[in-house]
């Protein structure tokens, strides 16, 4: 069971094989791309005790060198990406040679960032191990690591030369990290799709129990959406930030709550499509059914949906807008949002007045209370 999407970005162009058994053929799958037959893999730790010998096994004549990096959201910082560069230079990684991301989100990042950076680039694949991975950081060739300032602050675009995305390997991940992943994929159906979300309320529970035809149609909607949004607009100078919906209030409720167990990223998503919606219905934009379906869909998968489900204490509702004024999407001084006309009928403004937003924020705090 195999889907290619293919990135149509000129010169840059590249494919997102999206299947079953991907890992036992990346000796394959890769080789078309290699000038010798050797391959440098870094990883986390995590992702490294679970499929790295498979990946070796599926390399097959290939040589590997692999690196094995803490797994965590830490990792995407200067002193990894510093391990990082050094370890491919003293493994003697070449220009034409082809660094490997294995890993969720972090790895992709950070590994991304470093062959952009690596004898002023060097190409890489992606192999995506978790569902936020697949369906949204590795394609697209958003790269980079956090700095005190901020979240993602340093980085380049950096395109892959091909993406590898595994289905089986979301069979290890914990659920919680499924769900959060999942919060990506219904910000597709969300911002441009609404026949793709009627599927994914009718799909979600089999796709969250392990239903491997729902999964790969899943993964290949939203890599499709993706690859289209990024071949029309790859540096984000306009619809790119579509990308975004959910993510001006995640990004506030993230640095909140210190980017770590607390709020996952994807949760901060789900969480941020429900208030973008229900301040597009504020606004007059949309139906109230629309916010009403998008929080019962959500709480029908059990991700987190409501301010509610985030532990512990979180500033009130101007401490949380000052957190979405650091938002890179700022531009003049102003906050831009992705709200929606409906179900998948979103787009970017900035013409959101502060007391209509504050309004969504006060009473999402005071349910919390209630
Ligand atoms: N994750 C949003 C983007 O790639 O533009």
């Amino acid at each position: 069971m195999r889907n290619d999407v293919r990135v149509e970005l000129g010169a840059r162009a590249y494919e997102v094989r999206i299947g079953t058994g991907l890992l036992s053929q990346a000796g394959a799958q890769i080789a078309p791309l290699l000038r010798r037959p050797r391959v440098a893999v870094i990883t986390d730790e995590t992702v490294g005790a679970l499929h790295l010998e498979a990946l070796r096994a599926g390399l097959g004549e290939i040589e590997m060198v692999s690196l094995s990096l803490p797994a965590g959201e830490g990792t995407k910082s200067w002193p990894h990406l510093e391990r990082a560069c050094e370890w491919l230079l003293a493994e003697k990684v070449e220009r034409k040679d082809i660094v490997v991301a294995f890993g969720g989100g972090v790895i992709g990042d950070l590994v991304g960032f470093a062959a952009a950076i690596l004898r002023r680039g060097v190409r890489f694949v992606q192999i995506p191990t978790t569902l936020l991975a697949q369906v949204d950081s590795s394609v697209g060739g958003k790269t980079g690591i956090n700095v005190t300032a901020g979240k993602n602050l340093i980085g380049a675009f950096h395109q892959p030369s091909l993406v590898l995305a595994d289905i089986d390997l979301l069979g290890t991940l914990e659920p919680r990290d499924f769900l959060a992943g999942y919060g990506e994929v219904v910000k597709y159906g969300l911002l441009g799709d609404a026949d793709f979300f009627d599927w994914l309320e009718a799909m979600g529970p089999a796709l969250a129990s392990g239903d491997t035809a729902a999964r790969l149609r899943a993964v290949t909607r939203s890599v499709e959406m993706k690859a289209e949004i990024v071949a029309r607009d790859e540096t984000e100078e306009g619809d790119r930030a579509l990308l975004n919906l959910g993510h001006t209030f995640c990004h506030a409720l993230e640095a909140a709550t210190g980017y770590g167990e607390r709020l996952l990223h994807g949760e901060g998503v789900a969480i941020g499509c429900a208030l973008a919606f229900e301040l597009s219905q504020r606004l007059g934009l949309c139906s109230q059914e629309a916010p009403s379906r998008v929080r019962a869909h959500l709480k029908a998968m059990g991700t987190k949906v409501d301010l509610a489900d985030i532990p512990g204490d979180l500033p009130d509702a101007d401490g949380l807008i000052e957190l979405m004024a650091q938002d890179k999407k700022v531009l003049d001084g102003k906050m831009r949002f992705i709200l929606a006309r409906g179900i998948g009928q979103a787009f970017v403004t900035s013409d959101v007045p502060r007391e209509v937003l504050r309004g969504v924020l006060v009473d999402a705090l005071a349910a919390r209370r209630s």
